[in-house]
């Protein structure tokens, strides 16, 4: 993985802040683990995330959807030599978690449909590690006022959880660490 260019330049919508929080909890999984992220659109969350996981041996699996997406993120993910660190997965979140059954995941990211964030929930939910640590994107936005909606019902005490807060990017952790 290249650490010498920064994810800053790819195209979407994580501020540098928030893009370094993303790298500060992927940094903080078991040696070895396990980053789901869905909704990747170009890899630019996906490669702050990727950063973090190479310093624990760790890998990242990108869920995203339209199909048309998966060239610009193997592109990032390319350009970042991040190949052996990240595996692409075209489809929709919810379809497609049978594919990690058998798998545990210490960090879920949740930025794919942000009408969808509930369903997302349900579904990843059951895969993770019970001490580990889900975010979100676009918490507390004005366009997309469901997001948090959905978060605050799955984690009526998310404020007690909240071990990352940067712009509308959220981190709770699920339980205590072992
Ligand atoms: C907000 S963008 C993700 C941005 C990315 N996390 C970043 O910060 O660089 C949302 C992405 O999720 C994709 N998407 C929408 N619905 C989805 C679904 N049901 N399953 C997987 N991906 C989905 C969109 O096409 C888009 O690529």
């Amino acid at each position: 993985m290249r650490h010498d260019i920064s994810p800053e330049g790819v195209e979407g919508w994580m501020s540098p802040e928030a893009g370094a929080l993303l790298t500060k909890m992927a940094s903080q999984i078991p040696e070895g683990g396990l980053i789901v992220e869905l909704g990747s659109y170009h890899g630019k969350s996906l490669m702050f995330l990727a950063l973090g996981a190479a310093a624990r041996k760790g890998h990242v699996i990108s869920i995203d959807f339209p199909p048309a997406h998966r060239q610009f993120i193997e592109e990032t993910v390319r350009k970042f030599e991040a190949e052996d660190l990240v595996q692409i997965i075209t489809g929709k979140s919810v379809e497609m978690a049978p594919r990690l059954y058998g798998q545990v995941i210490d960090l879920l990211f949740i930025d794919a449909n942000h009408f969808e964030v509930k369903q997302d929930i349900e579904t990843y939910l059951p895969l993770m590690n019970p001490s580990g640590v889900i975010m979100f994107h676009d918490f507390g936005s004005k366009q997309f006022p469901d997001v948090e909606k959905d978060v605050v019902e799955a984690f009526p005490d998310w404020q007690e959880r909240t071990i990352g807060k940067v712009h509308l990017l959220l981190a709770l952790r699920l339980g205590e660490r072992q």
